[in-house]
C-alpha cells in the first residue's frame, strides 16, 4: 500500500491535483485538478457515464442545474435532517464531528486488537488460527467487544438524534482534542451541511437558495419530464454527473472529504415490492464496474449501513482500502418512494407511473447508486501508484492505471533531441497519432528520464524514434508495466495502441 503522504506529493508534483487558491495559502477541503488530473477525471467520468447510459437501453442521462427551488430541499428532508453532530473544544477553539471523534476511539481499540493478533501470529507461526484467537484471547476479545459496544451506542444516539448521549459517550471514553489534549468540550449540537446563498430579487427566507448537497434531487424533480419525453417503461434509470456542495465540519484526508465535489448518481425507478431484487442486482453490477479496472478484490468490500439516512430502507457502501484504511467509496441505497412521494405532496403534482400491465398508477420505488468522482479518483490513484524496486539500488514510481483511464495514452520520444532528422520524424508520428488518442511529444531530457516521467503519469505506451527509424520506418514501442520493448512499423502504431487503450475493453471484461 502506497504511503498517503507520498500519494498527495505525487499528485502535486505531476500536475494531478493542486490546493485551491494555493498562492493565498489554500482553501480548506477545496482542490483544483491540474492537466493530468483533469484528463484522468474525465476518463473516470466517461467510464461511469458509458457504463450507465450507453450500456443500458433503459438508462438515460440528464444535466440538471445546481440551483433548485428552495422547496426541493424541504421536501427531500435536507433542510431538517441533513446534519452532522458538531462539538467545539473550549480551550483550543477547534471544531470536530462528534461521531468522528468516537469513531477514532473505536479505531484505536481495533488497532490494539490487531497489534495483539500480529504479536501472536509471530509467536505461533504456521499453526496460528487467527479467527479462534480473536474469539478466545481475553485481551483481544475484550478490545473488540468494547469497540462493538461503543459503536452500537453511537449509532443508537445518532439514529435517535440524541446529542446529549453522544456528549456523554465522549466524556465517558475520556476523548481529548486530538491536537491539544484538552477535554474541555461544549455540548454536541446539530449542524446543517448545506451552503446557502440569496437570490438578488427576493429578500428573506423566500429567496434563500441552496447549493445542492446531492445531484439526486435534480433527477427526482425531472422524473415526469424524462418519463414523458423518453417513453421509458419501468424499470428505468436516470443518470447524472455534477457538482455537489457540503459544508463539511472537518476537512481531512485530501480529496476524500471535500466541500465542493462531483457526484455520479443514478436513480433506478422500479415497481414497489421489487426493491430487494434490484438492490442485489445493482450491488453486483457496481462491484463488477470496480473490478473491471483490475482492482485487487481484497481492496473492495461491502459494508451495510447501521445508521440509515432519512430516506433509505436499506443501504450498503462499497468500501475501498485507501492508504488510511477501508472507507466508503460508493453508496447503494434503497430509497423507497420517499423522494417522489415528498415532492408529490409539497408540489401538488402527481409523480406517478401508470403500469400498462396491471392498469394501476403508483409512485415508483427507487434504487440509487451514488459515487463521488473525486473519491473514485483517489481510489484509482491509491490503487495504481507503486514504488517499484528495479534492483541494484534503482526504483521507479509507476502509475499502473488501466490504459483506458490513462491521461496520456502514448508519448512520442526522440532518442536524440539535437538530431533534426529524428526530431522531425518523431514530430510527424505525434501529429499522426494525436487524431486517434491523447498523445504527448517530449524531448526535454534523456530517454531514461523521459520514460520515468511517463511512468509517473501512467502513460501505457512510449514510442521511441531512433536512427533505425530513419532507415526502415520502425520504432520502439515500450509498455509501461512490463517495460518490454518491441519493434513495430510506424503505420501499425495507431492500430496497436488504439486497440489496447479503448474504453470498450472495460465493458468486455
Ligand atoms: N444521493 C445520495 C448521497 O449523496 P452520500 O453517501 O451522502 O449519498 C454519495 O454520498 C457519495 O458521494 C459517497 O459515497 C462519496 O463517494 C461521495 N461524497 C459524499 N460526500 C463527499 C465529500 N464531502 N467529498 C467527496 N465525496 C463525497
Amino acid at each position: 500500500m502506497i504511503d498517503f503522504k507520498k500519494l498527495t506529493a505525487h499528485c502535486k508534483e505531476y500536475g494531478f491535483i493542486y490546493q485551491s487558491s494555493e498562492i493565498y495559502d489554500g482553501l480548506a477541503a477545496v482542490y483544483d485538478y491540474g492537466p493530468y488530473g483533469t484528463l484522468l477525471k474525465n476518463s473516470i467520468r466517461e467510464y461511469w457515464w458509458k457504463s450507465m447510459v450507453q450500456m443500458h437501453e433503459n438508462i438515460v442521462g440528464i444535466d440538471a442545474a445546481i440551483f433548485m427551488h428552495p422547496k426541493v430541499w424541504k421536501a427531500s428532508g435536507h433542510v431538517d435532517a441533513f446534519n452532522d453532530p458538531l462539538i467545539d473544544n473550549k480551550d483550543s477553539k477547534r471544531r470536530y464531528r462528534a461521531d468522528q471523534l468516537i469513531e477514532d476511539a473505536i479505531d484505536k481499540l481495533l488497532a490494539k486488537a490487531d497489534k495483539e493478533v500480529e504479536k501472536a501470529k509471530k509467536r505461533f507461526g504456521d499453526s496460528f488460527d487467527e479467527k479462534l484467537y480473536r474469539e478466545t484471547n481475553p485481551r483481544v476479545s475484550g478490545y473488540l467487544q468494547k469497540a462493538n459496544d461503543i459503536n452500537r451506542r453511537m449509532n443508537e444516539a445518532l439514529n435517535a438524534g440524541d446529542m446529549a448521549a453522544l456528549k456523554a459517550l465522549i466524556e465517558e471514553l475520556g476523548i481529548a482534542d486530538p491536537e491539544t489534549g484538552s477535554k474541555n468540550w461544549t455540548d454536541v449540537r446539530q449542524f446543517n451541511l448545506m451552503f446557502s446563498t440569496q437570490l438578488s430579487n427576493i429578500a428573506g427566507e423566500e429567496g434563500k437558495l441552496y447549493l445542492r448537497p446531492e445531484t439526486a434531487q435534480g433527477i427526482f424533480v425531472n422524473f415526469l419530464n424524462v418519463k414523458n419525453t423518453t417513453r421509458q417503461k419501468l424499470p428505468f434509470g436516470i443518470a447524472q454527473v455534477g457538482k455537489a456542495f457540503r459544508n463539511e465540519i472537518v476537512a481531512r484526508q485530501f480529496i476524500f472529504r471535500m466541500r465542493e465535489f462531483e457526484q455520479m448518481e443514478m436513480q433506478f425507478f422500479i415497481k414497489p415490492g421489487t426493491q430487494q431484487e434490484w438492490y442485489e442486482y445493482w450491488k453486483d453490477v457496481r462491484l463488477k464496474w470496480h473490478l473491471a479496472l483490475g482492482t485487487d478484490p481484497a481492496k473492495l468490500r461491502f459494508h451495510d449501513h447501521e445508521n440509515l439516512a432519512h430516506y433509505a430502507d436499506a443501504a450498503v457502501d462499497i468500501q475501498f482500502e485507501f492508504p488510511f484504511g477501508f472507507k466508503e467509496l460508493e453508496g447503494i441505497h434503497s430509497r423507497t418512494d420517499f423522494d417522489l412521494r415528498s415532492h408529490q405532496e409539497l408540489s401538488g403534482k402527481k409523480l406517478q407511473y401508470f403500469d400498462p400491465e396491471t392498469n394501476e398508477s403508483y409512485i415508483p420505488y427507487v434504487i440509487e447508486t451514488s459515487i463521488g468522482l473525486d473519491r473514485m479518483f483517489l481510489a484509482t490513484l491509491s490503487n495504481a501508484l507503486i514504488e517499484e524496486d528495479l534492483g541494484e539500488g534503482n526504483s521507479r514510481d509507476v502509475l499502473r492505471l488501466h490504459p483506458a483511464l490513462a491521461p496520456v495514452k502514448c508519448a512520442v520520444l526522440p532518442l536524440k533531441r539535437n538530431e533534426d532528422s529524428i526530431v522531425e520524424k518523431a514530430r510527424g508520428i505525434f501529429n499522426q497519432l494525436k487524431f486517434s488518442f491523447n498523445t504527448q511529444y517530449d524531448d526535454t531530457g534523456s530517454i531514461g528520464k523521459l520514460y520515468r516521467r511517463q511512468d509517473a503519469i501512467g502513460t501505457p505506451y512510449c514510442v521511441t524514434v531512433d536512427f533505425q527509424t530513419l532507415e526502415d520506418n520502425t520504432v520502439t514501442l515500450r509498455e509501461r508495466d512490463s517495460m518490454q520493448q518491441e519493434r513495430v512499423p510506424i503505420d501499425r502504431l495507431e492500430q496497436i495502441i488504439g486497440d489496447r487503450v479503448e474504453m470498450k475493453n472495460l465493458f468486455r471484461v
